[in-house]
């Protein structure tokens, strides 16, 4: 949450701030502001709304330093204002701050610095961090700019990745960070500072990462990397492989649509990245023995959203393949039910960001029971791969749009991948069920196009259902799991209330919430179960529903409104080309209601806060 962004070179920042910001706006777009030095004073442009706004102030372009820092905000702590947004300035202005996170004791520090003479024109708890600095500034005899700023941090509890400048100190940018995201781009004569790689892509591939509790400082031509006592370090470099244009909407009208169709690739550079000449996948390097399996008590699955419907959707494939007991869990409610785990429980975490606070600190807590930890992300360096004992990589590219596509995709991909190699190590099962499985994992780049090629019928269906208040979706088995992520797809993005339902489970209560007209939309790819879901889909069309139906089996019409046929495939990988035309209903839907698919309100892309 919060986009923060930062530029020291040669050129002129605000500009370089602006693009960035733009990138960033998936992080939260309520209010947005940058601030630049020049002539050894600081200047400052924010206001609430689109970072646009920002761009369009008559003084944007007086603004020729060659430092700045900038901000685009998710409001947490007071509402969306000019006064709100971020960079806040000491009292004194020689301090601005930008910062992504929330700092929880702000109120006794704010009580602190009242009573050492500060006021505060802003609800936020960042504006105590400009007034913490220059506090340790002014009590220092010698003016200490990176001292002020560690001990002002040493005073912060919570989470924070800020970037400061100083008027005093117009060739530097100090940063630091804790439990939030920060990467620093290197350039030639020029560094930059972001939440997140897509940010600075057009500028540079190579990045450092920063860790929790260590401080940087930025001069155009050279970067220092501190620990907490402030003894300088040094930091590897990694170059990243992706295109700048991953970063851009290449032609299409959102990115949302843009990432929708680049499924076939990202799933084809995910198989790729591990597929090996046998055709087995690849994934020695987590160290996983048979010896070490065999002793797996459990497996949980820990992520938040769509990432855990990824996990859901490979429950029964690990169970089944594995025969190991697997959980898949929520990571706000799985880091306090006190679960049960040990030396023998594999834990896997699902992020795309890599960057979520709940599953963030599910994995800390299931390395305090000494489980070992696998992290599925789509971002090298991010703050989860960094903590847990192995990572593994989505290759889905920069994920822009709030609603996730083609990283959920990826995930149930490399999910079902891995859950082929733990049943190659284990030999639990029949060896045709993994050997189909691989191959059905293969052919899914060519089954993308086919089923993104045959989904024409969805924006009529889209343009029929745009107007209602409620739909409601159906599955059994693996399409439960589908019905789950087609749902929150289309709450996210057209703010249609939608509910998704076991379709065994309607009999239970739902049904009678089933009028003349109500949408039912249900998933018919798992074979064992499709007749029972042609039944209780028969049982709403009874109660007058109008039903479009996902499936990739050939159904006699039972009184179907519309039918959408996805290619054959087994039902252990079904998800990958089942969700695709329910992604694009949501986004007709939002289109036809003209909402902003790619910044749905009140969402942001990574949510750092708890
Ligand atoms: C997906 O459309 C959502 N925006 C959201 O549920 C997301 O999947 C969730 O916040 C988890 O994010 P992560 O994958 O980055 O951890």
């Amino acid at each position: 949450m919060c986009g923060i962004v930062g530029y020291i070179g040669t050129k002129k920042a605000a500009p370089i701030l602006i693009d960035g910001l733009l990138k960033l706006e998936y992080r939260g777009y309520d209010s947005a502001g940058i601030s630049t030095i020049e002539n050894n004073c600081l200047s400052l442009l924010k206001d609430k709304g689109r970072v646009k706004n920002i761009l369009n102030l008559s003084n944007f372009d007086t603004l020729s330093g060659t430092i700045g820092i900038a901000h685009t905000r998710w409001a947490t702590h007071g509402k969306p204002s000019k006064e709100n947004s971020h960079p806040h300035f000491d009292n004194s202005s020689t301090f601005s701050v930008v910062h992504n996170g929330i700092i929880e004791n702000y109120n006794e520090l704010k009580n602190f610095l009242i009573d050492n003479g500060y006021s505060f024109v802003s609800q936020t708890d960042t504006e105590v961090i400009p007034n913490l600095i220059h506090y340790y500034y002014s009590s220092t005899a010698n003016k200490d700019f990176l001292q002020s700023v560690k001990m002002a941090c040493s005073d912060l509890h919570g989470s924070f990745a800020i970037e400061v400048i100083c008027k005093d100190f117009p060739d530097n940018i100090i940063v630091a960070k804790k439990d939030s995201p920060l990467v620093i781009g290197k350039g030639e004569h020029e560094n930059y500072i972001a939440s997140d790689i897509p940010a600075v892509l057009k500028y540079t591939k190579n990045f450092y990462f920063l860790q929790d509790n260590e401080f940087a400082l930025l001069s155009e031509n050279s970067i220092t990397f501190f620990d907490n006592n402030l003894n300088e370090i040094s930091k590897d470099i990694k170059t990243i492989d992706w295109d700048e244009n991953s970063a851009d909407k290449n032609g299409y009208e959102d990115y949302m649509l843009k990432e929708i169709y680049e499924q076939p690739d990202s799933i084809r550079k995910t198989i790729n990245s591990r597929l090996l000449d046998n055709g087995t996948f690849d994934f020695t390097d987590l160290n996983i023995s048979k010896n070490y399996l065999s002793s797996i008590n459990k497996i949980y699955i820990v992520a938040c959203g769509t990432a855990m419907h990824a996990g859901l959707s490979v429950k029964n494939t690990i169970e089944k393949l594995c025969k190991i007991n697997t959980e898949v869990d929520i990571a706000s409610e799985f880091r306090y039910r006190s679960p049960l785990i040990d030396k023998n429980t594999l834990c896997i975490f699902v992020s795309q960001s890599g960057e979520t606070a709940d599953t963030l600190a599910a994995l800390k807590l299931c390395k305090e029971h000494s489980a070992k930890t696998i992290a599925i992300t789509n971002v090298l360096g991010s703050s989860i791969t960094r903590e847990a004992d192995y990572s593994i990589l989505t290759y889905a590219g920069p994920e822009i749009a709030v609603a996730s596509t083609k990283a959920y995709t990826a995930q149930v991909t490399l999910l079902s991948m891995l859950a082929t190699y733990f049943a190659d190590v284990l030999n639990r099962c029949d060896k045709d069920i993994v050997i189909d499985l691989r191959h059905d994992i293969v052919s899914l780049p060519a089954k993308l196009e086919q089923t993104l090629n045959s989904c024409n019928s969805i924006k009529d269906f889209a343009l029929r259902v745009y107007n209602e208040h409620d739909i409601f979706f159906l599955g059994r088995g693996i399409d439960y799991s589908i019905a789950l992520e087609g749902s929150l797809k289309l709450k996210e993005i057209s703010y249609i209330h939608s509910d998704a339902y076991a379709a065994g489970e309607l009999k239970h209560g739902p049904i009678a919430l089933i009028e003349d007209n109500t949408t039912v939309i249900t998933i018919l790819t798992d074979s064992n179960l499709v007749k029972k879901s042609i039944s209780n889909t028969q049982e709403v069309i009874t109660r007058g529903a109008k039903t479009l139906i996902i499936t990739n089996q050939s159904l006699p019409n039972y009184g179907f409104d519309t039918i959408i046929t996805i290619p054959e495939i087994s039902e252990y990988i079904s998800p990958v080309l089942a969700i695709v035309p329910l992604q694009l209903l949501s986004y007709f839907i939002s289109k036809e209601k003209g909402l902003d698919v790619d910044k749905p309100r009140n969402l942001a892309k990574s949510v750092t806060v708890e």
